[in-house]
């Protein structure tokens, strides 16, 4: 005889189907109970391949009415794969190089690199087993992580067509996306018996990312960061230090080249290229540490995907799908992780949608820059890459939204831009436009985002605004890669805040 297990997805379809077709929504599902099984069976296999996943996901009650403002994914859902583009790709991913002297610069990653992330770089598998253990720090971790419909934004933009979705990483430890990768790598380091993680950072979130990963592995964490944000973010700087991270500024004293610049100029500001610089120095020159990098390289994207597999299992809920994705953009994680698995069914022919990066024209690698190898640091410790880029040297002023700052973008996306998939726009460099965005945000929405996201937000208001204006109906995803708390000073500043 049938017993129900109320845990027992079967069990659930079938009773949410006998509910709804026989007896309407409010009969007693423990009517199936004492059926003979091999009754029930069939039925759940007939119920399984007659109705799709939405009609499935209804059945269940998991489904989340159009007017739902919270789109949330059950911690059970939490996807077990990422996603690689990178055998979806319309052309083979051009494969590092090394540049023509010097030593090999792909022998000195392997040496300074967690081998595990390097396999990654270079996998042409589509889809990659997520560790059970990875899993559960994802989840410790607040994974999955709701999605938004913008509903007050929209009416205070007067939107009509129009709808406006966000994807919350903001609701992380540490304030942004950077965990999702970060978590992997320390978790990574460990099994592979390093000691310490090294790297470098720019806005700060990154550093607090690794910091926060490397604690729970019980791991050391050494961060070289630029050195004009060390200067100007003091909590954040405290917050890494809280998680017992030692935080130098970039251009530091630790290395040659962080001696030789500071020589040059003693009040060197820094930039990323040069903290990568410095971090690998740093990492090779330390047994047991290894360079972990936050943005561009394939395996970060890989690890990032978890963003936009989760976003597409929460469309099916309310039943919707985006025509646009927009991510804010500086080395191409949070915008490569939520668009690559909806850019991967594009390739595929299973949907269609646009996306469309947001930049800074004081780093517009993807709208100025071009599609070439070069360096991922300023020094050239690193393999050549193909991607789009200002040149591995190019002086970039300072921004407010400092993680934006990085001359380069991810092969993937480079690729994807080379191929016509990709959009990007580039915002003037004062910054205003962008702190109004996230101003109107906050006050619409009710949180404050960080400064790079606020590019993000700035870039879906204007598509939504246009779109409206010529009479046309979408759905525009924007991704919150990070909360503002700690980065009050730069909206003091930008918008005049006493
Ligand atoms: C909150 C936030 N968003 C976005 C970025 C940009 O990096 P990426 O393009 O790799 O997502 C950063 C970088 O530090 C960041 O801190």
């Amino acid at each position: 005889m049938y017993a129900i297990s109320p845990t027992h997805r079967k069990s659930v379809h079938a009773i949410a189907l006998w509910c709804w077709i026989f007896r309407g929504n409010d009969a007693d599902y423990r009517e199936l109970e004492g059926w003979p099984t091999d009754v029930v069976e069939t039925f759940i296999s007939r119920a399984e391949a007659n109705y799709s996943s939405h009609i499935m996901c209804l059945l269940e009650r998991r489904w989340q009415p159009m007017d739902s403002t919270q789109i949330s994914l059950p911690v059970d859902e939490l996807p077990k794969k990422w996603y690689n583009i990178a055998p979806d790709l319309p052309e083979p991913l051009p494969p590092p190089k090394e540049p023509e002297t010097g030593p090999s610069r792909l022998e000195f990653l392997k040496s300074t690199m967690i081998g595990e992330c390097l396999k990654q770089e270079s996998s042409s598998q589509r889809w990659i087993q997520i560790p059970e253990a990875i899993r559960s720090l994802y989840v410790q971790a607040g994974r999955p992580r709701p999605l938004y419909r913008a509903r007050r934004l929209e009416r205070s933009l007067g939107l009509k067509k129009v709808r406006l979705y966000y994807k919350r990483e903001d609701l992380s430890p540490t304030g942004s996306h950077k965990v999702n990768t970060a978590l992997v790598q320390a978790f990574l380091a460990a099994k592979e018996g390093k000691r310490e993680l090294v790297t470098e950072t720019g806005a700060g979130q990154w550093g607090s990312a690794l910091s926060y990963a490397a604690k729970l592995m019980d791991l050391n964490c050494i961060v070289f960061w630029v050195r004009a944000v060390y200067r100007w973010k003091t909590d954040r700087r405290t917050f890494m230090k809280l998680l017992g991270a030692t935080v130098h500024a970039s251009p530091s004293q630790e290395t040659k080249v962080g001696r030789q610049l500071v020589r040059e100029d003693a009040n060197h500001q820094g930039s990323l290229g040069i903290a990568v610089s410095e971090g690998l120095e740093y990492a090779d020159e330390h047994s047991g540490s290894v360079y972990c990098l936050g943005s561009v390289l394939n395996h970060v994207l890989i690890h990032q995907s978890i963003i936009g597999l989760e976003t597409i299992e929460q469309f099916k809920l309310v039943d919707d799908d985006p025509d646009l994705v927009v991510g804010c953009f500086g080395g191409g994680s949070n915008f490569g992780g939520l668009a690559l698995p909806f850019a991967g069914e594009v390739l595929k022919g299973k949907r269609e949608c646009e996306f469309l990066a947001a930049q800074s024209e004081a780093a517009p690698n993807l709208v100025r820059g071009e599609y070439r190898y070069d360096f991922g640091d300023v020094v050239g410790h690193t393999p050549l890459l193909k991607m789009f880029t200002l040149g591995h040297q190019a002086e970039m002023m300072p921004i407010r939204a400092d993680g934006l700052r990085y001359h380069a973008a991810a092969p993937l996306v480079s690729a994807l831009r080379h191929h016509g998939l990709v959009e990007a726009v580039a915002y003037p460099a004062d910054e205003r436009v962008i702190f109004e965005a996230a101003r109107l945000f906050f006050q619409t929405e009710g949180w404050l985002v960080a400064p790079e996201s606020a590019y993000a937000v700035r870039a879906g208001v204007d598509e939504a605004l246009k779109t409206e204006k010529a009479g046309d109906s979408k759905a525009i995803l924007m991704n919150i890669s990070g909360h503002g708390f700690l980065d009050l000073e730069a909206y003091k500043e930008k918008l005049n805040i006493e």
